[in-house]
């Protein structure tokens, strides 16, 4: 009431702008909330106890202080906001079809086939050094960088992956989990793509789960990956997948048909 007489006639404009401006400011909330989802595990703690847990079940599995209760309500109700988790009145929370692409462990219904899960990706996309590069957005369209991950840095995305092997490996097992994913999806649907083939190049290929996975369903197509001294360097390779290091903009070694799968932000 005190508010509408201060803003006047438009007050119930106001506070809506205002709501739609903290709805803003406030959405990377949603992002760290399920960055600490997957840090604690609560999509496995929910899928072994499955298919509804308590709070009261979930604290316990997840080891965490009954003091945290209030705190872990809030960040169940964010993430239920968000559809990661749905809720029924009780506060028994369950899978959604979002954290379901969140259950490391293999699918019980089908013990061979181990589920695609988009932790690593999760986790590599809301590292540290990646998201401090978007709060150099203006500095960088007023300066003359080339992105605003060097603004940030001080150099370029594969000098840090190459400087920083923790940050290199967290990123590394980020594409490698959405590389299983899609893949599981294209191989299903455009696998034809690859029938007839006797040698494939996936440039800049990472740790190989695209050429691993082409491979296993075409074994007859000798797969090989392209990657940064960084990538190739930590692989103990064992398997039918030749890893190369190189510069894609030197050189690429000859094959039938090439693969580049790469991400745009
Ligand atoms: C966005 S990641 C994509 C990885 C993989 N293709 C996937 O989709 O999961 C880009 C990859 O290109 C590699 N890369 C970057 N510059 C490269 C270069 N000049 N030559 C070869 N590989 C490069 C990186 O090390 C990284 O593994």
């Amino acid at each position: 009431m005190e508010l509408t007489t201060a803003c006047g006639e438009g007050g119930d404009e106001l506070l809506q702008s205002q709501t739609l401006l903290w709805s803003q400011i406030f959405s990377y909330i949603d992002s760290m909330a399920l960055k600490c989802a997957v840090e604690l595990g609560i999509p496995d703690a929910i899928h072994s106890h499955g298919p509804h847990i308590t709070l009261a079940e979930l604290m316990s599995s997840l080891s965490l202080s009954p003091t945290k209760t209030p705190h872990m309500r809030r960040l169940m109700r964010i993430l239920t906001n968000s559809r990661i988790f749905t809720c029924s009145g009780e506060k028994v929370y369950s899978l959604t079809p979002l954290s379901g692409l969140l259950v490391e462990r293999n699918n019980n219904n089908n013990k061979k086939k181990k589920t695609s899960c988009l932790n690593g990706f999760v986790l590599a996309v809301l590292h540290p050094v990646f998201m401090n590069s978007f709060q150099s957005t203006s500095n960088w369209l007023r300066g003359n960088e080339d992105t605003p991950f060097s603004v940030a840095h001080g150099c370029g995305f594969w000098d840090m992956t190459h400087r920083d092997p923790e940050f290199n490996r967290v990123f590394n097992e980020g594409m490698a989990s959405d590389a299983q994913f899609l893949m599981d999806v294209l191989l299903k649907d455009c696998g034809h793509m690859f029938q007839g083939l006797e040698s494939l190049m996936d440039v800049g290929g990472g740790t190989g789960s695209a050429a691993i996975a082409v491979s296993k369903a075409f074994p007859e197509v000798k797969c090989s990956v392209l990657d940064l001294q960084q990538v190739v360097d930590p692989i103990h390779n064992e398997g039918e997948i030749d890893f190369i290091f190189g510069d894609m903009f030197e050189y690429i070694p000859p094959a039938n048909a090439i693969l580049l799968k790469v991400i745009i932000y």
